[in-house]
């Protein structure tokens, strides 16, 4: 199974267009070790040349012609990526549907009911996209059983239902249903090996602790290094913890977490907001990270399992 990071950013990006954050500033002005990100997107695939996309992010475009597997194969018109499997409805992760509509066929788009109704009631691009390519919705169940998204069937995929948050112009935004967010868990029945992949895991419950445990890798969660990062630097009322996201660092958080998975798992943060300062290089925060055997994602990283 191969894994490519399109876009290892969360929701804006990173630098952000009007974010002049220490972190944004320093990437722009070139006086911060960092490298720039696009928004939450990864490929998968069985490593037969042929890809799932898993999450459609607002850069599709950019990540598209940055990733070679994603370019016509003979033919007038073509793409490595046969399907889409979204995690959520949030705007990051299913924007990029608009910017893929001039497939000549339906696109194949996997998710869950409730995101289903998100994508065609707040924001209902689903329907917008039936005047162009248009959509064949591809059901994903609870119930426990996987699934087989077109690019990478011979993998099976699992979806687990987590606390995040559904997208704030969602109905159910405060009352959320099983379903909102998924994370996955991808095995290869070729080789035994699993990843688990959650960018939005605000609790790790019983379910997905063991999902963590049965992976070879997990890539979860790197949006805010501290619950209230986005308080303290005056941007937001909301802690991480609101909006769908486990911080990093203190009691309980990330780190701590991922420290206690057994030795052979690798651990790659994913969906990092352009305020944490793991973006940083040389933070002292990166170093934490470094120590505790982390990994932090960044767009074109490629993982074979
Ligand atoms: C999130 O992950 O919390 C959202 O994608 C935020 C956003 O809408 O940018
Ligand atoms: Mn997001
Ligand atoms: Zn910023």
């Amino acid at each position: 199974m191969k894994i490519h990071v399109l876009g290892a950013a969360a929701g804006g990006g990173f630098p952000q267009w009007n974010c002049n954050c220490n972190n944004c500033k320093g990437v722009r002005e070139g006086s911060l070790r960092a490298r720039r990100r696009t928004q939450s997107s990864i490929g998968v695939s069985a490593g037969d040349g042929r890809w799932t996309l898993v999450n459609a992010s607002p850069d599709i475009l950019q990540q598209f012609q940055n990733f070679a597997g994603s370019w016509p194969q003979g033919g007038l018109r073509g793409c490595g990526f046969e399907s889409i499997v979204l995690v959520d409805a949030q705007i990051d992760h299913t924007t990029g549907l608009y910017m893929l509509r001039e497939k000549g066929s339906p696109w194949p788009v996997w998710c869950t009911a409730p995101v289903h109704e998100d994508l065609t009631r707040g924001n209902p691009i689903l329907h917008l996209l039936d005047h162009y390519c248009g959509v064949r919705h591809q059901p994903v169940s609870l119930a426990g059983e996987c699934f087989h998204p077109e690019g990478a069937e011979a993998l099976n995929w699992y979806p687990l239902p987590l606390v995040s948050a559904a997208p704030p112009y969602s109905p159910h935004r405060n009352n959320p249903v099983p379903g909102d967010n998924i994370g996955l868990e991808i095995e290869d029945p070729a080789s035994g090996k699993r990843v688990f992949y959650a960018p939005g895991l605000a609790e790790i419950d019983e379910a997905v602790w063991a999902a963590m445990n049965r992976a070879d890798c997990v890539m979860v969660d790197g949006t805010f290094w501290t619950d209230d990062e986005m308080i303290r630097l005056g941007l937001s009322k909301k802690r991480a913890r609101d909006i769908g996201h486990l911080a990093q660092s203190g009691p309980g958080g990330m780190i701590e977490q991922l420290s206690r998975l057994p030795a052979h798992i690798r651990r790659v943060l994913i969906h990092i907001n352009n305020t944490n300062p793991i973006l940083n290089e040389d933070s002292p925060e990166r170093a934490v990270l470094d120590a505790a055997g982390i990994e932090v994602a960044h767009d074109g990283m490629e993982i074979e399992l």
